[in-house]
């Protein structure tokens, strides 16, 4: 009896221990960001926090017409969407923003297997492609879209960069084919990139909660036509960005509930386009209303967040000191 009592008391011990191990050992391997496993090791602490908490200015030219801009809306929220791409990169959680920070470059992108020096990418890596993997590895820097020479003419008129951007997502990423909209929304995009740029902005919860609602617009419009294919995408893309807000959230009590439960209704919407779209659409509209009060709360809550610089130092030190 009591030899059992000993050894149950044992088997106790032994699985908290192991349970603690798998629990840090698991904090270990997932850093607090996700963009974090592809900003260079060798980056200064100071920079990290700097990368994590700024982007380049987005320069967008939006043209006055409402159908280019519906189509650049489109191109926006995809183009931030990993769920885009396929295999690795859409586990990885890489999405085009990932190399291209707001249709910019990435200096500091470093990919195990994809990157050479930081801020390059083989984009004929067969870690990404199983098409387009050419066994030779060649990373080349990433371009700035906005500023670089173009190899690839921009202008989304011409069948150029349709056709380039197509390649990109099924071949070289792995993806699904894309809904004719949104490979028509990735060229108006990319094709609107330009114009006069400022410098680098601080990242807001409000920016991300932005991308998010026109997402969910974009998505709205998508279902009226109704282009559910499309549709369901950019519902995608909204939820990345849920996911990037909650992140930043980690541990901040109330925003971790709001924000799931937001999830949890464009869940339940994506399963709802199919059958009802007229019913989806409702939902999107309730959706919008609560999630305009979410960003009210997220915005008072910033300072507590991985928006927050010092917030990210201090997490960063932690995570290091260990
Ligand atoms: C892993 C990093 C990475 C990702 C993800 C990525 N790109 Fe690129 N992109 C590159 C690199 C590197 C090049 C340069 C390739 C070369 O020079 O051959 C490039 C080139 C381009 C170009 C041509 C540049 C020019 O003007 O000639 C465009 C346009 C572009 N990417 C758009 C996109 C879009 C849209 C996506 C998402 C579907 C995307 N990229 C995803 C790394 C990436």
């Amino acid at each position: 009896m009591d030899q059992r009592r000993t050894f149950t008391a044992f088997a106790v011990a032994l699985i908290s221990v192991l349970t603690v191990g798998i629990a840090a050992a698991a904090s270990q391997l997932s850093p607090p960001l996700r963009e974090m496993r592809w900003i260079d090791p060798g980056l200064p602490p100071a920079e990290v926090v700097r990368a994590l908490t700024t982007e380049p200015a987005e320069c967008l030219l939006v043209p006055g017409d409402a159908t280019e801009q519906a189509k650049i809306a489109i191109g926006r929220a995809v183009f931030r969407s990993p769920l885009l791409l396929g295999g690795q990169a859409a586990r990885a959680g890489v999405s085009c923003a990932s190399c291209h920070r707001a249709g910019r470059g990435n200096p500091h992108f470093t990919f195990p297997g994809v990157s050479g020096a930081p801020g390059t990418a083989d984009v004929t890596s067969s870690l990404f492609s199983s098409k387009r993997g050419d066994g030779v590895f060649n990373p080349k820097p990433i371009p700035d879209l906005v500023t670089d020479l173009a190899k690839v003419d921009h202008n989304p008129a011409k069948p150029d960069l349709r056709r380039f951007i197509h390649g990109q997502i099924v071949e070289e990423f792995d993806g699904l084919e894309p809904p004719a909209a949104v490979l028509d929304g990735l060229a108006a995009y990319v094709g609107a990139l330009g114009g006069p740029c400022g410098s680098d902005m601080a990242r807001t919860a409000a920016g991300e909660a932005a991308t998010a609602r026109a997402a969910i617009a974009a998505a709205r419009a998508l279902l009226q036509v109704p282009d559910q294919q499309a549709a369901h995408l950019l519902l995608a893309a909204a939820r990345s960005a849920l996911g990037r807000l909650d992140e930043r959230y980690a541990g901040v009590p109330g925003i971790d509930r709001r924000l799931a439960a937001r999830d949890g209704e464009l869940r339940q919407v994506q399963v709802l386009e199919i059958t009802d779209p007229v019913a989806a659409i409702g939902a999107l509209d309730r959706w919008t209303r609560r999630f305009n009060k979410d960003t009210g709360e997220l915005r008072i809550a910033q300072d507590r967040s991985l928006y927050s610089a010092t917030i990210v130092e201090t997490t960063l030190s932690k995570t290091q000191s260990r």
